[in-house]
């Protein structure tokens, strides 16, 4: 450990640690742009200014020099906001805004922007230029997900950089010199494959970077973030799943985007993602916005919930050979009351609700992994997978069989048992169970997942389930058997 001084105050750093990463360490705030802590050091945009004195030396006599490059020495002295870097971080701000145009009002960065607040915090004032901005491309289509605007870019590189040391698809590179540096992508179309491309939106300090699918949405103020875990593959990453304030719900608009998802972002977890997800990951609203399942039926005839499940009890209480095919899309929760209430009543087997689509990446070394359910590895060590010979996982008098999410197709089940159905969206098989039961989905309930790595995280509700839908744990419970009356 290295003893030196922040503002005056003893503090320690790491051996190797730079300036930026020992204050932050310790608590003290330095202001960056081009810096990022998964990222290389590039030291381009001088806004993390620090004063640094060396012995005999006071407050303003030392020398200025940036913190994100500068290690860490024995007995340092560095102050972070003296009258001196205050200065320089505000002429820092008058060079960096000098061709950025005054664009906040109608910027989707606004609300998260760092140029907005350092500008706020350090600068205030209006531009000093008296020469004309110089204009670039406002609308550049760096692929079919992201709009660039090269006039608010301030050229810090960090996408670039993504790109070679993350995804390592080398897709964006600078173009030209000077102030008319352009960011743009490679010609061989390496950013629109890059499954982990929307990253470089959440880490463009300005609002040059921006979601095609999240323009001018919904000013961020408005939204909430919901924190819960991706389900489209067994990493579950951690992600914050962005809605509507209940206390700025819109009345006389379409009540939809009350209840819609705006945007999904990381949520940063070290022991899973870091700070990074899938493009998968982010266009998660496809795949919960799909038409809903929410009537309950009995071959096809409409019932209310409490009929459905008293038929779907009557079933599993006649059953001799009864059948589960369990989803891996259930939390964990889900899985312990299902294993409670039926696992014992029940021959039962994991499915994968999901498979991976066409085109779809299968695995890579940063995030994506081949199994495309969230909680397989919980459900499995719980309960056997479909046997690679569908027909073997039915004896031959099996005469019930309870399907518990997607992914399965009605055809291979045997034709003459009954079918008890739990899902979620609106699919032809609904109307050909004997009871179909449709049931929440994962933004509606709370719960956790647990992932290939035995990683346990949470997930919390975003929306209310509408009122015939129920939760899978309660209907296991519904269905579990009574337990014989004991004698007197
Ligand atoms: S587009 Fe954003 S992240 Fe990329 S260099 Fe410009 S400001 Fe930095
Ligand atoms: S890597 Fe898997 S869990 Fe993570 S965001 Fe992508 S699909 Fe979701
Ligand atoms: S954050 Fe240090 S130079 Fe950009």
């Amino acid at each position: 450990m290295l003893d030196f001084f922040i503002n005056g105050k003893p503090v320690q750093a790491e051996d190797n640690q730079t300036v930026m990463q020992a204050a932050k360490a310790n608590g003290y705030f330095i202001p960056y742009f081009c810096w990022h802590p998964q990222l290389s050091v590039p030291g381009n945009c001088r806004i993390c200014m620090v004063e640094v004195a060396s012995d005999g030396q006071v407050e303003g006599e030392g020398w200025l020099d940036i913190a994100c490059n500068m290690p860490v020495t024995r007995g340092m002295r560095v102050f972070t906001d003296s009258a001196r870097v205050r200065a320089r971080r505000k002429e820092t701000l008058q060079f960096i805004t000098l061709n950025h145009p005054v664009d906040c009002g109608i910027c989707d960065k606004a609300g998260e922007c760092t140029l907005q607040d350092y500008h706020y915090e350090y600068n205030g004032s209006p531009s000093i230029s008296t020469d004309a901005k110089v204009h670039a491309t406002k609308h550049f289509d760096l692929s079919s997900r992201i709009v660039l605007d090269n006039e608010r870019c301030i050229l810090c590189t960090r996408c670039v950089r993504f790109t070679h040391e993350v995804s390592k698809t080398h897709a964006l590179g600078v173009q030209s010199r000077g102030d008319h540096s352009l960011i743009r992508p490679v010609e061989d179309g390496a950013f629109e494959s890059d499954p982990y491309s929307d990253n470089v939106i959440d880490i463009c300090p300005v609002g040059a970077l921006l979601s095609k699918s999240f323009l001018h949405k919904a000013r961020v103020w408005y939204l909430r973030p919901t924190p819960s875990v991706c389900p489209g593959c067994e990493r579950g990453c951690s992600v914050n799943i962005w809605h509507r304030k209940t206390e700025w719900k819109l009345k006389n608009l379409d009540a939809r985007q009350n209840t819609r998802i705006d945007r999904i972002t990381p949520l940063e977890n070290p022991a899973v993602n870091g700070p990074w997800i899938c493009n998968k990951g982010r266009d998660l609203a496809q795949l919960f916005e799909r038409a809903r399942a929410t009537q309950a039926m009995l071959k096809g005839q409409p019932v209310d919930q409490a009929q459905a499940i008293a038929r779907a009890r009557a079933l599993v209480d006649a059953a001799r050979q009864p059948v589960a095919l369990v989803s891996s899309w259930g939390s964990n929760e889900e899985l312990a009351a299902f294993d409670a209430a039926l696992g014992r009543r029940m021959r039962s087997y994991v499915k994968a609700d999901w498979q991976a689509v066409a085109g779809e990446r299968l695995e890579d070394e940063l995030l994506i992994r081949p199994d495309k359910n969230p909680n397989s590895a919980a459900a499995r060590s719980r309960f056997a997978p479909v046997p690679a010979d569908i027909g073997t996982a039915f004896p031959p008098d099996t005469d019930l069989v309870l399907v518990w999410g997607e992914g399965f197709s009605f055809a291979e089940l045997p034709p003459k048992a009954k079918i008890v159905y739990l899902n979620s969206y609106l699919q032809p098989e609904n109307g050909h169970a004997d009871v179909f039961l449709p049931i929440s989905v994962q933004t509606e309930r709370s719960g956790h997942y647990t992932n290939f790595q035995g990683v346990v995280s949470a997930f919390e509700a975003c929306f209310q389930k509408a009122p015939d839908v129920a939760d899978a744990q309660t209907l296991f419970e519904a269905l579990a058997p009574v337990p014989a009356k004991a004698l007197p």
